[in-house]
């Protein structure tokens, strides 16, 4: 049986992820990632969030083929999402299972719903990562193939979170985990 109190802190925090999906100013809106890289260190970046669903546990972002992150998800699909407010000083950590949408009907089908900035991004004909200082506007080429061949949206399968709020009065904890998209288990603890 899970005390009331987590089954709220959950709610909100799912509420605050959706909130932030539509507003650019939100703090949530953008998400540290960190997966492993080829040489097993951790490497962490900041993503935009997406898309967040409460009830598949699931968050979506988007990347690029090309990128080391793509490479890296796909050897190892476990990755860790870390959330920062300082409106309320709250940090979300998440520890996920990455799915990845490649050149198939959800990756086209994501793809045509982004602005015209949006899948430019993706249709350049110079791979991330490339060396140089490249000046985007005059030496990379937009192809409208590679938007559909490099677009990737990544669904990050939430498996646990670890909540904590700084407060004046009082700090809180609490882990929370998931088993086939329910709670199973989540506690107060010690900060
Ligand atoms: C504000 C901000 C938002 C970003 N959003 C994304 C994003 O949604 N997807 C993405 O692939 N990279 C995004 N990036 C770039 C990544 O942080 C990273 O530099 C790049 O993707 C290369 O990472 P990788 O080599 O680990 O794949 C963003 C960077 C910043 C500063």
């Amino acid at each position: 049986m899970i005390e009331k109190s987590l089954i709220s802190l959950e709610n909100e925090i799912w509420d605050a992820l959706h909130a932030a999906v539509s507003d650019p100013q939100d703090p949530l809106r953008t998400v540290c990632l960190s997966t492993t890289g080829m040489d097993s260190f951790p490497e962490s970046r900041i993503v935009v969030l997406r898309r967040a669903y409460h009830a598949s546990k699931t968050i979506e972002i988007h990347t690029d083929s090309r990128s080391e992150k793509y490479r890296q998800l796909i050897s190892n699909p476990n990755a860790s999402l870390l959330f920062y407010d300082p409106k309320n000083q709250r940090q979300v950590r998440m520890r996920a299972a990455a799915m990845i949408d490649h050149q198939n009907p959800v990756s086209f089908q994501v793809l045509d719903t982004l602005s015209a900035h949006g899948k430019n991004l993706y249709g350049l004909d110079t791979d991330p990562g490339t060396k140089g200082k490249i000046d985007i506007q005059k030496s990379a080429n937009y192809v409208e193939e590679n938007s559909k061949k490099h677009f990737v949206v990544i669904r990050l399968k939430i498996l646990s979170i670890d909540f904590l709020e700084l407060n004046r009065a009082f700090h809180k904890r609490a882990i929370l985990s998931y088993q086939d998209n329910s709670l199973v288990s989540a506690s107060w603890m010690m900060p």
